[in-house]
């Protein structure tokens, strides 16, 4: 793994040319008090290096004679680790992690400016932690106080974000089989659930039961809050309070992935909660699903990023005319987005290290197109909330539609030859959501 970590650095250095780029690790999340929450590097961090601790710094310099790749790290200290764990320490991080130097993180003001002051441009992250920025403008001032006599210097700091989405955007083969990993654990849990599911169950129980799954089988845990809705929650998009019982003729909508090795699975499901879908929800649910079917036969090499998300925009909208609850000219309604009081989130993400994973959409007015190696959710939906107010000129929707939420979301690699659905083996038929 380690030969990746450095494939990927060459190819992150290869982008950079004349510049710097200084990447902070995650910093430690406070739960409560001094709890910390269990530490999770930072995506890009990660990608780069593979080293997984809190409060170090990164810096790629590939005009650098000898340290293109210098890490700034916590230094061993018996008394800290014996508190929260084992660091690697400054000598081991050029040995296990590749790097041509290495210093404590103490030492960072003092040793940053050689790996700057050269560079025709920093490339650096804007963070939420202001001190930090403001530490990477002064060494840029600095650097620029002698720019006018040498021209030499960084003249600009830069967001090395569009040189590092394209590249994390293209799943490897073993970025791949962690994925399989995440979404095979997920499967399972969703599986577990339809199975488990019952009228007078509390939705923190079968929450529970697939996040038991999470960790049994190795992973991490939720890759997000799991959302376990019943009822009229169903219309709540990121409904995370789960405390409430199900009852029967209602929909329960579960939206559960699962994280493994840093990758994320990411699965909605909606079926009865007791045996059968009402004629309203069966309705609707078939109108979801061929969206869905619909969105996802558009995912192929070269087709548009746009192109799956108007496709189940326009499937959703036909369906909803022919119940009559939308009406007027289709293109008109399409364009003014009038069937947003119904679906008004984007049809998928891109998904990887993080669950809305960096990725190109488009640059400017070009939608990006679909690549081999390219990951995405597919996850329409429906929702009419029991207070819907439908938009202006458009009918209103009777009772017997309302507090129905309905989302399907797969996971869907892009092949060669067209697509894979990850996520296959959790089902999605009508028959398969009753009993
Ligand atoms: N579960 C978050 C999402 O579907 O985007
Ligand atoms: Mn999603
Ligand atoms: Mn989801």
């Amino acid at each position: 793994m380690q030969s990746e970590f450095r494939q990927r650095r060459d190819r992150f250095l290869d982008k950079i040319g004349n510049g710097t780029a200084i990447l902070r690790s995650a910093p430690t999340a406070v739960m409560h008090n001094d709890v910390e929450y269990n530490f999770r590097q930072d995506s890009n961090f990660f990608y780069l290096t593979g080293f997984n601790e809190a409060d170090c710094v990164a810096v790629f310099a590939p005009w650098h004679e000898t340290h293109k790749f210098v890490l700034f790290v916590q230094p061993k200290d018996r008394d800290k680790e014996t508190w929260s764990g084992y660091r690697i320490g400054v000598e081991a991080a050029k040995e296990v992690y590749g790097a041509d130097e290495a210093y404590p993180i103490a030492e960072l003001t003092k040793k940053l400016p050689q790996y700057v002051e050269k560079a025709d441009r920093i490339y650096y992250h804007m963070g939420r932690d202001r001190s930090f920025n403001d530490r990477i403008i002064a060494l840029w001032q600095r650097c620029m106080a002698t720019y006018e006599k040498k021209w030499i210097g960084p003249i600009a700091i830069e967001d090395p974000g569009p040189l590092l989405y394209p590249l994390r955007q293209v799943k490897s083969e073993s970025e791949l089989e962690l994925m399989r990993k995440a979404v095979e654990i997920a499967a399972e849990s969703h599986n577990l659930a339809l199975q488990l599911r019952k009228p007078g169950m509390y939705e923190y129980e079968l929450q529970a039961e697939m996040e038991h799954l999470f960790r049994l089988r190795g992973g991490w845990g939720a890759a997000y809050p799991s959302i376990v809705a019943s009822g009229a929650n169903s219309c709540i998009l990121h409904y995370t309070e789960n405390d409430r019982q199900m009852q029967d003729g209602e929909l329960l909508l579960v939206d559960a992935g699962c994280s493994y090795g840093y990758y994320n699975s990411d699965i909605t499901r909606t079926y009865p909660v007791g045996n059968k879908f009402t004629e309203e929800q069966r309705i609707l649910y078939e109108l979801v699903l061929k969206a869905q079917l619909d969105a996802i036969a558009q995912l192929q090499p070269g087709s548009a990023w746009n192109q799956f998300h108007e496709t189940a925009v326009r499937t959703i909208v036909e369906g909803l005319m022919a119940l009559g609850l939308l009406q007027g000219d289709i293109e008109e309604i399409i364009k003014e987005e009038k069937y947003k009081p119904f679906f008004m989130h984007g049809t998928g993400h891109w998904l990887g290290l993080d669950v809305h994973d960096s990725g190109v959409r488009q640059i400017g007015e070009t939608w990006q197109t679909f690549q081999p190696g390219h990951v995405v959710t597919v996850e329409p939906g429906i929702y009419i909330r029991p207070d819907f107010k439908p938009f202006e000129g458009q009918p209103e929707v009777p009772e017997r539609w309302r507090g129905i939420g309905i989302r399907i979301e797969d996971d869907v690699l892009v092949t060669p030859t067209g697509n894979e659905i990850l996520t296959a083996a959790v089902p999605k038929s009508l028959e398969a959501m009753e009993r």
